[in-house]
């Protein structure tokens, strides 16, 4: 099979919900059938459009048939690669390459990293694609826990608050010292302060329109900055996901992260979520945390982290 080429997205095209539904299934196997059915009526019908300001879609075109899809989308000026999907018999490396190959021609040299982050529930074959086009592949494991486990070792002493609009500042500050420190190993260019604040926001814009903003908590010092922080989110119906757990190097180890993750699951609980899940490097000591507190693994997913330069469109 050879792909006619790629041609530019204004809506959802008809082959999507096939990719859809298999996404489901591997949703209900792991989170159950409430999640996948969430998942499908969230998910964009066919005809709806893409195009939004500041997103990019492409489809690969087979005749008149979609074979795949990626789409980027800035965040700040970080790009990030989303809807990366492949139709059954196409998911091969040189499809992935030519999605790709296809959005980096789109953003040029605009971008100061362009990052994919994907639960690949329908495994794509990325690794090869993505190192062969100078990214970082990074395998992190997802892990879940009930949330009443977590929630009833929680320490008392540390005081955390529900994230707030207001905290966009010194939580970006946290973020740009956290992950922008020597023991960096993930994110490398995510974390600058324009773009991390950039990253906030849209947390805080999306959380509060749920009225969910309390599940991501936030532990300040007395001078207002911020001593640590996670970013949650709902993800399904009875499910919630913590990200970019960070304690500021001088507070830790005193049970700051644990905490956080610990309220994080009591307001989880709260709003009626049954099970929490996190994304974490096999090699990251704060495995050791999470198991700790009740934490498993679920299953393997892959995240790839790239360019601080991208390279010449022409050369590519
Ligand atoms: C992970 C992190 C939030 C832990 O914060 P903390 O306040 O020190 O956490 P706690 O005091 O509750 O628990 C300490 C545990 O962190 C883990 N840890 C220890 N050193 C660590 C390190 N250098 N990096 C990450 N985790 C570490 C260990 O599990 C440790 O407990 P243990 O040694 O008794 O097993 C903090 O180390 C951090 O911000 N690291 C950098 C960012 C990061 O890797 N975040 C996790 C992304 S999944």
């Amino acid at each position: 099979m050879t792909a006619s080429g790629l041609v530019f997205l204004r809506e959802i095209p008809p082959e999507f919900p096939d990719f859809a539904h298999e996404q489901a299934e591997g949703i209900a196997a792991i989170h159950g059938a409430a999640a996948a059915e969430a998942t499908l009526a969230s998910m964009p019908p066919p005809g709806a459009p893409l195009d939004r300001t500041g997103v990019w879609c492409l489809g690969l075109e087979k005749g008149s048939r979609i074979t795949g899809m990626a789409a980027a989308v800035l965040i700040g000026d970080v790009a990030q690669i989303d809807y990366l999907h492949l139709c059954a018999g196409w998911r091969e490396p040189r499809y992935v390459a030519l999605l790709l190959e296809g959005l980096l021609r789109v953003l040029g040299a605009g971008p100061r990293a362009i990052i994919h982050e994907s639960v690949q529930y329908a495994p794509l074959p990325l690794e090869e694609a993505f190192t062969g086009h100078g990214f970082t592949v990074t395998e992190r494991l997802l892990m879940a826990a009930p949330v009443e486990q977590v929630t009833a070792g929680a320490a008392a002493g540390v005081e955390t608050e529900a994230f707030s609009g207001a905290h966009t500042a010194a939580a970006a500050a946290l973020l740009a010292r956290t992950y922008n420190g020597p023991e960096r190993r993930f994110h490398p260019h995510l974390f600058a302060e324009g773009t991390a604040q950039a990253l906030l926001e849209r947390h805080w814009e999306e959380t509060s329109r749920l009225g969910l903003h309390h599940l991501t908590r936030v532990a300040f010092d007395a001078d207002g900055s911020a001593r640590g922080l996670h970013l949650a989110q709902r993800l399904f119906p009875n499910t919630g996901h913590l990200n970019q757990l960070a304690v500021a190097p001088e507070c830790r180890n005193q049970g700051l992260g644990a905490t956080l993750v610990q309220e994080g699951a009591a307001a989880m609980l709260e709003a009626g979520l049954e099970t929490a899940t996190l994304g974490v490097t096999p090699a990251n000591p704060a495995r050791r945390l999470y198991e700790r507190i009740g934490f498993e693994d679920l299953c393997p997913f892959w995240t790839c982290v790239c360019w601080r330069n991208p390279p010449d469109p022409a050369a590519l």
